[in-house]
């Protein structure tokens, strides 16, 4: 079965916005922004117990260095209701570097290797690595190959390969994810020398119909700044990458099932502000998409309630319909 999925996204793929995108699709697989183990074993803001709310085929991403505090981990993630539990093997942050956690652990396979082991002790969630296709200087397919024949011996059957190598010094993270060019070749070898094993390629892929194409070509497609950039496009998902049958939906109408569930979280305490944040975009490109940006922020800065969006956004979409 092939997987489609939205990228772990710091500050981005937070619980709401998951929330919009369950809405939007049902089948789609999606990250959570990275956790780290300590964050989780500590768990001082019930983060875990927030994330762990999901809906639908939901993965949990963790940044770990330490064997020991991944077998911990082990305990604490045992029932819950992740899909797969994924370790970060590619973020090139200074500070995560300064953790060693992230992308330098490309370098140290065994360590990596231990880490999964321990990860599995007390469950059997399938852990999924995702990573990049180099680092640094180790920039060639040997480098690749050797990274994944020693750590999938520990029982890791799937890879998310982001198609770029990182640079750990000199690079902002996000020039890490425009400058080093990407190279689908690399993900593609090592997908044919590994047979057994799945692979999902990532990087710099900006539409459904190319997410299909590439699903011929590799296990799994992950995308994730234009899933953010563009989430409407995806209301499409369930019909053109999982062959559902296509249920016509408004963005009036999601937004109301998005409002109904926001009013738990409302009540405990989240801002209207962070309710809004992942609906910044559900106009992107149309006409009436600034308008719709700043009613948002008065919304945000209390000008106006929270429901009154159903009847901005009600208005521009039927302007939208008329113009069509
Ligand atoms: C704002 C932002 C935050 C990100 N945070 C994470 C993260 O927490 N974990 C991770 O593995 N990758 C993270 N990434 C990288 C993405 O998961 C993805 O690999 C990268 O953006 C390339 O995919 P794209 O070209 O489809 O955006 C982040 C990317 C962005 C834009």
């Amino acid at each position: 079965m092939h997987e489609f999925s939205i990228a772990p996204m710091m500050d981005r793929t937070d619980l709401h916005y998951r929330n919009l995108m369950r809405l939007i699709s049902k089948n789609i697989i999606l990250y959570t922004e990275m956790i780290h183990a300590n964050a989780i074993l500590h768990d001082k803001f019930n983060r875990f117990k927030i994330e762990n709310e999901c809906k639908g085929p939901t993965v949990l991403q963790i940044g770990c260095s330490d064997p020991q505090q991944a077998s911990k981990l082990s305990k604490v993630i045992k029932n819950s209701n992740f899909k797969y539990i994924n370790l970060n093997c590619g973020c090139p942050s200074d500070k995560v570097i300064k953790g060693d956690f992230g992308a330098i652990l490309m370098k140290k396979p065994i360590l990596v290797a231990e880490i999964i082991d321990a990860l599995q002790e007390h469950t059997n969630i399938p852990i999924t690595i995702k990573t990049r296709i180099g680092v640094d200087n180790f920039d060639n397919e040997e480098f690749l190959y050797n990274f994944i024949n020693i750590t999938h011996k520990k029982n890791i059957s799937s890879y998310i390969i982001h198609a770029r190598k990182a640079i750990l010094k000199g690079l902002t993270p996000h020039e890490n994810r425009t400058i080093p060019p990407l190279n689908y070749e690399r993900v593609k070898y090592i997908k044919n020398s590994f047979k057994q094993l799945k692979f999902t390629i990532n990087g710099g892929i900006n539409s459904l119909k190319e997410s299909k194409k590439l699903l011929k070509t590799y296990d799994g497609v992950m995308v994730g700044r234009y899933a953010w950039d563009n989430p409407w496009e995806f209301i499409k998902t369930d019909s053109v990458i999982f062959g559902d049958k296509y249920v016509e939906q408004t963005r009036t109408e999601i937004l109301e099932k998005y409002l109904n569930y926001s009013q738990k979280y409302l009540k405990l305490g989240h801002s209207p502000r962070r309710i809004i944040k992942p609906l910044f975009n559900l106009l992107y490109s149309c006409d009436g998409s600034r308008y719709w940006k700043q009613e948002l922020n008065n919304v945000a800065n209390n000008k106006k309630p929270l429901e009154e969006l159903l009847k901005i956004i009600d208005n521009i979409e039927s302007k939208l319909e008329l113009a069509a």
